[in-house]
């Protein structure tokens, strides 16, 4: 929750810049329509509500971040934005035709509960459905980061070892649902060379952001340099691809 109480530029130059490609891939694999009511857990500032809402939902927003959540509104007058975490939704029981989490429930400190609570406010039938990164492999700007992290402190806290990161473990997590699907997807993201990738890193955004932040300027450089080596990339525009699993379930 604490990496993400920047302000949400930092973030939209972050991984930010891969949301609006990835939501148009939930929103299918959610067989989401036009018209319907769809709940947005975790939207940061805004990738899935903006789409959604191009897509003829209509949609209600909730983030624990204050900062993120008004952004959000900010960017999306049509959304009804609140402020609030997956494990206890302020809405009643099947208020909603579905419940979309875009790179949330990795994040959440009881995904059982935020799963559960994704559900029980959604109507019968309809449909509850996440996002999360292949941090182990395909996601490539954070697997090259880690890699490089690690280079500087054995330690480093790799992403890859939050819970709920692989297929198996997001089918477990949606077990108590009906017709579980796990896919994924690949989506890409353009920068206008290295500096373009790095500069948000040093806003402590997210975890590699934080990471980053909290080393001393010579460590720092070292790991700026690693991970330019790791990704091969330089001052010419470049693009990046990044593998997520997308799982979905009914209720
Ligand atoms: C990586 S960002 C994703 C934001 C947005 N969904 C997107 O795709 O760009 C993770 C978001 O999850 C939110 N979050 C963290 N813990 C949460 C929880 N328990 N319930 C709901 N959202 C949470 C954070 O505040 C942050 O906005």
């Amino acid at each position: 929750m604490g990496f993400f109480t920047t302000a949400a530029g930092n973030y939209d130059r972050h991984i930010g810049r891969y949301g609006p490609r990835l939501a148009p891939e939930l929103i299918a694999a959610a067989k989401v329509q036009p018209g319907d009511r769809v709940l947005d857990v975790g939207c940061g500032p805004g990738a899935l509500t903006a789409a959604l809402i191009a897509h003829g939902a209509r949609v209600t927003a909730v983030d624990p971040s204050e900062p993120f959540a008004a952004a959000c509104a900010e960017r999306n007058p049509g959304a009804d934005v609140q402020v609030a975490k997956a494990e206890s939704l302020p809405f009643p029981d099947a208020t909603f035709d579905a419940a979309l989490a875009q790179l949330v429930v990795n994040f959440m400190t009881d995904a059982e509960a935020g799963v559960r609570e994704m559900a029980r406010v959604t109507r019968p039938g309809g449909t509850v459905a996440a996002a999360v990164w292949d941090y182990a492999d395909g996601m490539t700007i954070l697997r090259r980061f880690w890699d490089a992290a690690k280079t500087i402190d054995p330690d480093a806290a790799d992403e890859s070892q939050m819970r709920y990161c692989t297929p198996d473990s997001l089918a477990g997590l949606w077990s108590n649902l009906e017709d579980v699907d796990v896919r994924e997807t690949i989506v890409r993201a353009s920068y206008d060379g290295f500096e373009d990738l790095w500069a948000p890193l040093e806003s402590g955004v997210a975890p590699s952001g934080a990471f980053t932040a909290g080393l001393d300027p010579g460590p720092r450089a070292e790991l700026k340099r690693e991970l330019r080596a790791r990704l091969d990339v330089g001052d010419e525009p470049f693009e990046l691809t990044a593998r997520a699993w997308l799982v979905t379930g009914r209720t």
